[in-house]
């Protein structure tokens, strides 16, 4: 059999938010971290869990990748910088980066609190301005490299997250004009908006039970495939456009949502009621959604 190179071969990519909230399934930035490795690049791995992080590099090395730990809470810019510097001093250069790290915010305008919206404008786009800051000079001195933002199909359509929605709609402007501003530096940068993928994050959301089965099968059933969607479509996304094969895409915004952007909703009316609804349960109220910490970082 002939070997072929893998399609980011000698690469080096950092993935933030590349540990992956305990539970069931794989977060996004988890399950691009490992496709990437899978397909021949070094990457560090970026999260404020240092044990989410380490599970992601148990699992890259198993399958003989090259992969590191870099453990911080980047909506620090000092972390930030270091984050960058440690890429370059551990692999040599740096030529991608997939700026995944997120965390919904429920609540309309009126109800959220000031609080909530800071932390979600920062973790959902300081996190990515941070790094995408000292990631573009790295990029610069290694002849060029690939930006990916993990933004949110909430970014594109409303549903009561107003301090979610205007974080990754300010990602989605923030990618086309990076993409303007560093294309004749050889930058692309490109965004994903994911639709109801089920990962461990949206699993902890709620407690497991019929009410839990429902809204994950409506999830799946809202869409134009009747599927569900997890980590690995947004990991083999994020790769396509990370690799050379999206050499003449920037700007972009890929949705990895099973067609529902592309749906007047009232055509789905058939699919959504023929699930069998339970009984409700009470509302976990409005607040930044925050799952649970691993036990040893308290
Ligand atoms: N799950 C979905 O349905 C869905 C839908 C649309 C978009 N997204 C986006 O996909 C991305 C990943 O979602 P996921 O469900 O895989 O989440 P996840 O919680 O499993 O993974 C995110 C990781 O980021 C880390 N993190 C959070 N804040 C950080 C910070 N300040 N510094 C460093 N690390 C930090 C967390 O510890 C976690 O391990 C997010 O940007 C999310 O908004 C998810």
């Amino acid at each position: 059999m002939v070997e072929r190179a893998g399609r980011v071969e000698n690469k080096v990519a950092i993935v933030t938010g590349a540990g992956s909230t305990p539970g069931p399934g794989i977060g996004t930035g988890k399950a691009t971290a490992v496709a990437l490795a899978r397909e021949g690049a070094s990457v560090l791995l970026v999260d404020r869990y240092a044990e989410r992080a380490e599970q992601t590099l148990r699992l890259i090395e198993d399958e003989g990748g090259k992969a590191a730990v870099f453990a911080a809470d980047l909506t620090d810019a000092r972390a930030s910088e270091q984050m960058v510097r440690t890429a370059v001093d551990t692999f040599g250069e740096l030529h991608i980066l997939v700026n995944n790290i997120g965390l919904a915010a429920v609540g309309t305008v009126v109800d959220v609190s000031e609080e909530d919206w800071d932390r979600s404008l920062d973790i959902n786009l300081r996190t990515a301005f941070l790094a995408s800051k000292y990631a573009v000079p790295a990029m610069i001195e290694a002849g060029g490299g690939s930006i990916v933002n993990i933004s949110s199909i909430s970014a594109l359509r409303g549903d009561g997250t107003v301090a979610y929605s205007a974080a990754k709609g300010g990602l989605l402007a923030m990618t086309v004009d990076m993409a303007y501003s560093h294309g004749r530096q050889g930058i692309r940068v490109n965004a994903i908006a994911p639709g109801h993928i089920t990962t461990p994050m949206v699993l902890s959301v709620s407690a497991p039970g019929p009410r839990a089965e429902f809204m994950n099968t409506m999830r799946s059933e809202a869409g134009l495939l009747g599927s569900p969607g997890d980590g690995w479509d947004v990991a083999w996304a994020a790769t396509f456009l990370a690799s050379d094969e999206a050499r003449w895409i920037t700007g972009v915004t890929l949705p990895v949502e099973s067609g529902v952007l592309s749906v007047t909703p009232l055509l789905m009316a058939p699919h959504l009621r023929a699930v069998p609804e339970p009984a409700p349960e009470p509302a976990a109220g409005s607040a930044v959604f925050e799952p649970p910490a691993p036990e040893s970082s308290h």
